[in-house]
């Protein structure tokens, strides 16, 4: 039998709190313990899943033949692709993981059909088990994080509509203008530290229903929140800004590229996030590790006529199957790791916090999920520049801001990467 699995996975079985409590004793090792390896049985997973500790660990030889390639959706302020290239520890996004030997295995023995014909039975698997997960009715896989989001607006609004969104949104920043040129939406802009904001401040935004004024129809919450540092939404605060967005008539749609960096970091299920919105897009090729794909998650009627756009945005596909059997198996062994990434993403921080000239974003203790952000002092020039410089001292970052530099943590590096990276970014300090 292929990967295919049910809803009775191991992943299924995940204790978030446990999740949480564990990184949470991790972390309090400083410094935190490198990872067993190569393969070795998760303490947060299932009896039944072993899981790799990571993948190898980048080496110069492993980049220069398979060098990095730039993630479209991500910030302008790259280094330059053949910087990149010579890097040997990629911290540009979680995005850059290639898939372990046991995920290529489960991809090559995946039950194959034809997903527009309906018959695709690895795909279908996927979606029944993502919509049971975050307890929707329905799911459809789809090959992005921005077409599950521009599905999600697509479906719901109409040419004239308004969407009610932070405004250092994914949606905003990184997806093309494709809410206005898809769907024909404006979008009002919230003000909140680490991309979150307060229920009165979507109340605020919400246009008057008065002829003059554009339809709100949608609001978006992210998390976790990319720009606004990996933030994860406090659920309190989440649920009171969702309800007051329903309140109103809008439909609440999550971008939760990250939702599972969000569950593992605070200890809540999926579910307990998604409970409050009427739609859900998740990426399983970000901290999950999947080489494609992502899913829109909603109701029965929300995915049908979803599903038309799909098609009608040339998202529909083949025998993708062999793509989501990659993401059933992030699903199944690549969840509770996420912890790791996170205790990663504090020690990186805590050595980023000691080198002088660099202002990193909050304490180390703080850092919420994968994400570090530090910005320059104006002597070491702007973050194009020195992500340039950091690139020829084998790290790849990516410039977030005119001064702002961001580094993630994932899958593929280990607690020995980030040490290794830690003393580069020293030395790129330096060699200006
Ligand atoms: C918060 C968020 N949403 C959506 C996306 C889009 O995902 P994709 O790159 O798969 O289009 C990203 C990508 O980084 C993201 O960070």
């Amino acid at each position: 039998m292929g990967p295919v699995t049910d809803g009775s996975s191991a992943f299924s079985d995940t204790n978030w709190s446990d999740c949480h409590q564990v990184r949470e004793v991790r972390d309090s090792q400083a410094p935190c313990a490198a990872p067993p390896g190569p393969y070795h049985r998760h303490p947060m997973s299932s009896s039944s899943s072993i899981s790799p500790a990571s993948t190898p660990p980048s080496t110069p030889a492993s980049s220069a033949s398979n060098p990095a390639p730039n993630p479209a959706s991500e910030p302008a302020s790259e280094p330059a692709a053949g910087d990149a290239a010579k890097a040997v520890i990629d911290l540009r996004s979680d995005t850059v993981t290639r898939p372990t030997p046991a995920m290529r295995a489960a991809m090559m023995a995946a039950p194959l059909g034809d997903d527009v014909l309906g018959d695709e039975p690895t795909v279908q698997a996927l979606e029944a088990k993502i919509a049971a997960l975050l307890g929707k009715d329905a799911a459809l896989y789809v090959p992005s994080g921005t077409m599950a989001n521009q599905l999600a607006i697509r479906t719901v609004c109409e040419p004239g509509d308004e969407i009610v969104a932070h405004k250092d949104s994914h949606i905003i920043h990184y997806e093309t203008g494709a809410p206005a040129a898809l769907a024909g939406c404006m979008i009002a802009p919230l003000d909140g530290a680490g991309g979150l904001f307060e229920p009165a401040q979507v109340h605020a935004a919400i246009k008057p229903k008065d002829q003059h004024a554009p339809l709100s129809r949608m609001l978006v919450l992210e998390n976790t929140h990319n720009r606004g540092g990996g933030t994860v939404w406090p659920l309190a605060q989440f649920a009171a800004c969702a309800a007051a967005g329903r309140e109103r008539g809008l439909h609440v749609h999550v971008d939760g590229a990250r939702l599972m960096n969000a569950c593992v970091a605070s200890g809540h299920a999926p579910r307990d996030f998604a409970q409050h919105a009427d739609s859900v897009s998740i990426c399983f090729s970000k901290g999950l590790g999947a080489p494609v794909g992502s899913a829109l998650v909603g109701s029965a009627a929300f995915i049908a006529r979803a599903r038309r756009f799909r098609k009608m945005f040339g998202g529909a596909m083949r025998q993708s199957g062999l793509l989501a059997a990659a993401c059933i198996h992030a699903l199944d062994h690549h969840v509770a790791r996420l912890a790791d990434d996170h205790a990663n993403a504090k020690r990186l921080a805590r050595a980023v916090a000691e080198i002088p000239r660099l202002s990193l974003e909050g304490s180390p203790e703080s850092i919420p999920t994968n994400m570090v952000f530090f910005t320059l002092d104006a002597r070491l020039g702007g973050a194009q520049e020195f992500c340039a410089r950091l690139a020829r001292q084998g790290v790849a970052a990516i410039g977030m801001g005119a001064n702002r530099v961001r580094l993630v943590t994932h899958l593929d590096v280990s607690a020995a990467d980030i040490d290794r990276a830690a003393e580069a970014i020293a030395r790129a300090t330096r060699s200006n």
